[in-house]
């Protein structure tokens, strides 16, 4: 599951790439013509290996020192550092212009999937770069990519050790419902017409007391002009777009649109180009575990109207 937040998305290759990645084997695929969606070869030889926090470090390497540069974007509550991967040719600066664009995963310990997604996906922009595939090429000069593959690192650690479910924070925090909700706080004084003299509509300040994990991503967020992002979990084959929590009904019509962003079209679009890129999301069948199609056969749907969450990043 994927969820997209940010303001613009100049950058959908990336997103393309990704599930293109998760279901191909040749590393010759993409120079010479990039394949559509049936294009893809049904199997492939990647080592679909899981990868616990030692591991997962030594797979972020510096095999490509001139465009990669590794950080932590803070410690978990039990220590462990949440390990970024900045890709860039100018690694370690914001270039005027370019967009910043951020993949994270592993916000719950038990839903392994997005980590070693985003583990595969550094290799591969690393190893298509060096061998000179212009797409990547294209993506490295004009977009500063950041790729966290593990949010919650006590978590994964935990279940990883022992097997049965786990996804909550060391300090019992669900980090997914974690962030304050801001936007109760900014629709009700739309609502009572308060913005923007009484309440400002950029900038509400961030209560305390949330996980120590949240703290250290809100502040990365704060410290990086992102404009787009996504974040891949478990347990559904489907992308979300926002709003991912409902706003309340107050003397307005249209429903729907309560549950919409003003960048409503462009969000649609990046779900759709990611789902059909995707080589079953958009099947009707959706495996054992879940058999209704909430997304009508398309792979996507906004949030806020299939299960309104508060608190979501
Ligand atoms: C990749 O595909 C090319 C062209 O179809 C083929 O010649 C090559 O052997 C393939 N490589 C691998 C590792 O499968
Ligand atoms: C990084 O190194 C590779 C291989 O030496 C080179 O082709 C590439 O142009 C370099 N890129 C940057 C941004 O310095």
């Amino acid at each position: 599951m994927i969820f997209f937040c940010g303001r613009y998305g100049l950058i959908i290759f990336l997103i393309l790439f990704l599930s293109h990645k998760s279901n191909s084997s040749n590393d010759s695929l993409f120079p010479a013509s990039y394949p559509t969606e049936n294009d893809v070869p049904p199997t492939d030889d990647l080592d679909y290996r899981h990868h616990n926090y030692k591991e997962m470090r030594q797979v972020i390497n510096e095999e490509c020192p001139n465009i990669t540069r590794i950080y932590n974007i803070g410690k978990s509550s039990q220590g462990l550092k949440m390990y970024a991967m900045e890709i860039s040719d100018n690694p370690g600066e914001h270039e005027t212009g370019e967009p910043e664009f951020r993949y994270t995963a592993g916000l719950h310990g038990n839903e392994v999937m997005g980590r070693e997604l985003l583990l595969l996906l550094m290799q591969f922009l690393c190893k298509e770069y060096n061998d000179d595939n212009p797409r990547v090429r294209r993506l490295v000069e004009s977009v500063r990519i950041h790729l966290v593959p593990s949010l919650n690192p006590d978590a994964y650690e935990l279940a990883y050790e022992m097997v049965y479910s786990l996804f909550s924070t060391h300090e019992g925090y669900d980090i997914f419902q974690n962030f304050p909700d801001l936007n109760s706080i900014l629709w009700g004084a739309e609502d009572r017409g308060w913005v923007p003299r009484i309440v400002p509509n950029h900038h509400i300040p961030i209560p305390e007391n949330v996980a120590v994990e949240t703290k250290a991503i809100i502040s990365w967020m704060e410290r990086t002009p992102f404009v787009l992002g996504a974040n891949l979990q478990g347990g559904e084959k489907l992308v979300t777009y926002p709003f991912d929590m409902q706003r309340p009904l107050i003397q307005r019509q249209n429903e729907g649109a309560l549950r919409e962003t003003a960048d409503e079209n462009l969000f649609r679009w990046l779900a759709v180009t990611y789902a059909h890129s995707h080589l079953t999301m958009t099947e009707n069948q959706r495996g054992s575990c879940h058999t209704d199609d909430v997304t009508g056969g398309q792979g996507i749907i906004n949030r806020a109207s299939w299960k309104p969450v508060v608190g979501s990043m």
